[in-house]
């Protein structure tokens, strides 16, 4: 064990927390000491969704839990009152980091490092106050971080706030290749960008360029132009140490109740399921998710469909058409959750209707599974361009426009939805097996990555050293 000590703020959404836990995870297998923060809100869903067990007591690596408060009660509503939760994050969080922090150096052992989330908007003002150096964590692909951080070029060019101009190109963003204003992430495709979240991301991206050091849950060979310019530019070592994957059949870290289907999955012929999720986050309206019943209905492939309760908002119920669960209860299954890995695992899952969050691409792509993109916000429109049009690993449904801001504004109708399936679920057509040529190029490039000698092993244990050399800098100063 080295005496380096890592505190690693985990930002409270699930597809954030479950490549920090791996991160962690990672880094204590080296034998660093990490200290993994979870906000209380967060860690007392996590206990829920578990029957009151801890799953983070289930590592076997010296990972230290700490919990800090996100500056609202445990029980309120985040989901529902998203406003008032993004404005706790942005304004009160950070006095509840430093009491920690405190609390932290006065127990010991010393810490060597933060090491947090890159939505955060504190991480410089506290690496600053107690004298450590600023390890900025992303989880979204290279490229997202590039477009942030080129967020006054996009200005500059008189592209943001979005202009509508569907035909505009950006085709500055260093090392990435020409855009549509669509392909960006979605808060840049807004007219309204007062909002908490333009200022969140904007104070975050400011401190983030304050950091010592980037590490992301992604792979250099997948993003490589980009992360060379980006490295050139900001001065900073970006440094890709994915796939940060939560390991299969693993306790993982959810936030809702998993469903076992396992059962029902081995019922099904090979390759013949198409799993259907819209990710932790994103909102659908009713609407939507109607068309996308009688879609998944009409297409008659047998599916999981994991539809969160809030969903819609919630306070929404009977999210479903009427008589849905009646017609399709010999073809499919809806559940609240399921381990997403598990399910992806399956032999039987012949593909992956998703939203495109990152953590889904990364898991969709290791385990071979070919994706129809369905992206709904943020990062979701960028990654979709990578999956579809970059890497051949996706077919696109739905033609995405937007008007207001945070939602789809444009129904995809179930018409579309059953074609798009029934062309995506057929193997044996030509854009099934070049989706599954392609996805196999990609997963050897994962793969690789993770092995000795691959890029993501050799950039994890460069990190490491940086590590240890921060520790030496302390004593030697000492
Ligand atoms: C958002 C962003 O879009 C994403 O790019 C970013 O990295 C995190 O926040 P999110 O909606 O959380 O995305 O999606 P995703 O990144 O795919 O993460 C969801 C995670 O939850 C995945 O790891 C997935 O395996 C897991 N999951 C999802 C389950 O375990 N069970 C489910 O039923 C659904």
């Amino acid at each position: 064990m080295s005496n380096v000590h890592a505190v690693l703020f985990m930002y409270p959404f699930q597809g954030h927390i479950i490549p920090a836990y791996n991160l962690a995870k990672k880094l204590a297998a080296k034998g660093v000491l990490a200290t993994l923060v979870c906000t209380h809100g967060c860690y007392a869903r996590i206990i829920k969704a578990h029957n009151g067990h801890d799953p983070f007591a289930h590592n076997v690596h010296s990972i230290r839990l700490a919990l800090v408060s996100d500056g609202l009660p445990q029980d309120f509503d985040r989901s529902l009152n998203h406003l008032e939760f993004e404005e706790s994050l942005l304004n009160k969080m950070e006095f509840h980091v430093e009491k920690l922090m405190e609390d932290l150096q006065r127990k010991g052992p010393p810490i060597s490092c933060i090491i947090t989330d890159t939505f955060y908007v504190w991480p410089d003002r506290i690496a600053k106050k107690f004298g450590i150096p600023h390890v900025s964590f992303w989880t979204e692909p290279a490229m997202v971080f590039s477009i942030y951080y080129h967020w006054d070029l996009i200005i500059k060019n008189g592209h943001y706030p979005f202009t509508g101009d569907e035909g505009e190109l950006i085709n500055y963003i260093p090392g990435a290749p020409a855009l549509k204003l669509t392909d960006l992430p979605s808060y840049l495709q807004e007219r309204d960008v007062t909002t908490l979240t333009h200022k969140s991301i904007f104070q975050a991206f400011q401190s983030a360029r304050a950091a010592d050091w980037i590490v992301s849950n992604t792979v250099e060979e997948l993003d490589k132009q980009t992360i060379e310019k980006l490295q050139i530019q900001s001065g900073i070592p970006f440094c890709s140490v994915g796939p940060l994957l939560q390991p299969k059949g693993e306790v993982g870290t959810s936030m809702w109740a998993e469903s076992d289907c396992r059962s029902w999955l081995d019922s099904k012929p090979k390759n013949s399921v198409l799993y259907v999720s819209f990710g932790s986050h994103a909102h659908v309206s009713k609407a939507q998710i109607h068309e996308m019943a009688m879609g998944l209905l009409h297409s008659k492939w047998p599916f999981i469909w994991v539809l969160r309760p809030d969903v819609v908002a919630s306070d929404v119920q009977d999210l479903l058409p009427d008589g849905f669960e009646e017609k399709s209860k010999d073809q499919g299954l809806v559940v609240e959750w399921v381990s997403q890995v598990d399910v992806l695992s399956h032999s039987s899952v012949g593909g992956f209707l998703t939203h495109c969050g990152w953590n889904s691409i990364l898991e969709s792509l290791w385990l071979g599974v070919p994706m129809l993109a369905f992206p709904l916000l943020t990062d979701q429109y960028t990654n979709c361009r990578l999956i579809v049009q970059q890497w051949g690993v996706a077919m696109s449904l739905g033609h995405i426009s937007r008007s207001s801001n945070n939602l789809r504004s444009t129904l995809v109708l179930r018409q579309e939805i059953a074609l798009t399936i029934t062309e995506f679920m057929n193997m044996d057509g030509q854009e099934g097996k070049r989706l599954r040529c392609n996805i196999g190029s990609v997963r050897d490039v994962m793969k690789k990555a993770v092995m000795n000698g691959g890029s993501s092993q050799n950039n994890l244990e460069g990190f490491i050293d940086y590590l240890k050399g921060i520790e030496l800098s302390h004593f030697s100063s000492e």
